[in-house]
């Protein structure tokens, strides 16, 4: 799942975000949780409310959620509530290295209940944040 202008990956601020594109990312992480044997699906909003819609419906069917909730890290206690009623083992990605920006970006309101959290290593960030999902899920089943 990902927030607010995150579309606009490729071309948006290459320095803090490089220059693969959500579409690329995307298809990345499909062929991997395909190889790994896994659903995948994927939304991006610039909506708050509408990523909470997002995460209600994924009760239904997901086993965890790997979220870059963008800007709405530092802001969203809606979405941070969404979580916690969702009760899904859930990934916090973000691309760049949050604790190296601006003082408002070291916050996280997700951060503590989510499992853990993944930044600083660009579109591998992704990769990385579905790989702990599945990690997470594979050890509690057995
Ligand atoms: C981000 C970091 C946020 O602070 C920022 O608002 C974003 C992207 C990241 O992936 O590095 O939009 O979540």
């Amino acid at each position: 799942m990902n927030g607010p202008n995150l579309n606009l990956l490729g071309r948006r601020e290459p320095d803090h975000y490089g220059r693969t594109t959500l579409k690329e990312i995307e298809d990345d992480l499909r062929s991997y949780a395909s190889a790994r044997g896994a659903e995948l699906r994927f939304v991006q909003s610039n909506h708050e409310g509408a990523l909470i819609d997002a995460i209600q419906s994924a009760i239904g069917w997901a086993d965890a959620l790997v979220v870059n909730p963008a800007a709405l890290t530092h802001t969203s206690v809606g979405l941070r509530d969404a979580l916690l009623s969702a009760n899904l083992p859930t990934v916090e990605v973000h691309l760049s290295n949050i604790y190296r920006r601006e003082e408002f970006r070291r916050h996280s309101l997700i951060a503590d209940v989510a499992v853990g959290q993944i930044a600083g290593f660009g579109a591998f960030s992704y990769l990385l944040g579905l790989q702990a999902a599945l990690h997470v899920l594979e050890n509690r089943k057995s």
